[in-house]
């Protein structure tokens, strides 16, 4: 890893789940706009040590650092020998090291993993490590990406998955469970674009079975969260004695009954000062077609910005049903669009009237008739 004073060059390779969601989270989990390769890959150089952000992200796959890249094939053997022979990759006596590759959308038809795996093997061994697939103290991997046709290459930086556990996390597990609950994933990623500060709390005005609130509790977040049925409430704080039985030291979070629209006042009274926020307002195939959500929405856009502790820039993160197939996941909607009930131009107005400004969408798809947008926007 090039690391002078906290600087910090690699290559990120996203899950796949989610693309745009993907660069985004880097974005700002790094500090840095990287520079991408592709849908799915990231160079990432920043003069911010961003390896234990990295932890927590949503939507990381590999972290490689030092690494390698080429577009070039004709002689990828001998590349690859000159970067091994220049690299130390943390060479100690008895040290063992794995050669692992991955494809990403079928790989590069010229370049076969195996035999480049082999051919890097033998280098190493030549420079003294020992091949150790099953437990290697390293790991070289390289990335064959048919979507940008390079080939990427370096030492994994990071060997648990960080999306590790979604499975066990399932809303479904949860003792408190309703249709409405917000994905794990959704809300992690939710919660790294508007984590600035780890010490600042993150608000969930309509927190519903919890989804935000408890997916804050993992990643150590201290969060407040308010909703307008009493059931929603107890529900929630049963699903976070739930999750305090599995993870241990978890924050004390605050769950109120309250009305978003009333958000500000509701925090101040419980003297309590925020730095963020997601929501995830009531939804439905035709919820928008409402004139009363609508103006729920405004309202509480315009009560969250005077919330205490929201300032200049402060981030909130908000989804809402949009009609399927509008953009896909590869690339944020960054044009005037139709959304089915409203329009992006709609949206960027609503948000601009109540104090806050768009910085991304990125259509989220739910099933077959149904999607929703994902909207990150700053205070203004
Ligand atoms: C889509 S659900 C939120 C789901 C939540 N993210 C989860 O993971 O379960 C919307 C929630 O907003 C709440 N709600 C609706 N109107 C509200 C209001 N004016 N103030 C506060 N909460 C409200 C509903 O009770 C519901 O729990």
């Amino acid at each position: 890893m090039r690391c002078i004073t906290g600087h910090v060059q690699a290559i990120l390779v996203g899950s796949g789940w989610h693309p745009s969601l993907f660069r985004l989270e880097m974005e700002i989990l790094c500090k840095v706009r990287p520079y991408r390769f592709g849908t799915r890959v990231v160079l990432v150089n920043s003069n911010y040590n961003f390896m234990n952000s990295l932890k927590k992200s949503a939507t990381l796959d590999e972290c490689l650092s030092p690494y390698g890249l080429s577009s070039d094939f004709s002689d990828i053997e001998s590349i690859m020998e000159g970067w091994i022979m220049e690299q130390d990759l943390g060479y100690e006596f008895g040290k063992s090291i794995a050669v692992r590759w991955i494809r990403i959308d079928g790989g590069i038809g010229k370049l076969n993993g195996k035999k480049l795996a082999n051919h890097c093997g033998r280098i190493l061994k030549q420079k003294g490590w020992h091949i150790n697939l099953e437990f290697p103290d390293v790991e070289l991997v390289f990335v064959l990406d048919g979507i940008s046709e390079h080939i990427f290459w370096g030492i994994r930086q990071i060997s648990k998955h960080p999306r590790e556990g979604w499975i066990k996390r399932a809303a479904t597990e949860r003792p408190f469970f309703k249709p409405i609950s917000l994905d794990p994933r959704l809300a992690r990623v939710a919660l790294n674009l508007v984590i600035e500060e780890p010490d600042g709390i993150i608000c969930d005005p309509m927190c519903g079975t919890g989804g935000v609130i408890l997916e804050g509790s993992i990643l150590n977040q201290n969060m407040v969260g308010i909703d307008l049925d009493k059931q929603m409430v107890s529900g929630t704080n049963e699903n976070l004695n739930w999750l305090n039985k599995f993870h241990k030291n978890l924050p004390n979070q605050q769950i109120i009954h309250g009305n978003a629209i009333n958000c500000a006042e509701i925090l101040k009274q419980n003297n309590i000062q925020i730095s963020g926020l997601v929501f995830d307002p009531p939804y439905g195939k035709n919820a928008w077609k409402s004139d009363e959500l609508r103006e729920l929405f405004s309202r509480v856009l315009t009560n969250i910005r005077n919330a205490p502790g929201i300032s200049l820039g402060s981030r909130l993160v908000s989804f809402l049903p949009i009609k399927p197939g509008i953009n896909g996941k590869d690339e944020s909607i960054i044009n005037d669009v139709n959304l089915g009930d409203y329009s992006t131009y709609e949206l960027k107005l609503i948000f601009k009237k109540t104090g806050w400004s768009i910085l991304s969408l990125h259509e989220i798809p739910v099933h077959g008739s149904l999607a929703r947008i994902l909207i990150c926007a700053e205070a203004i």
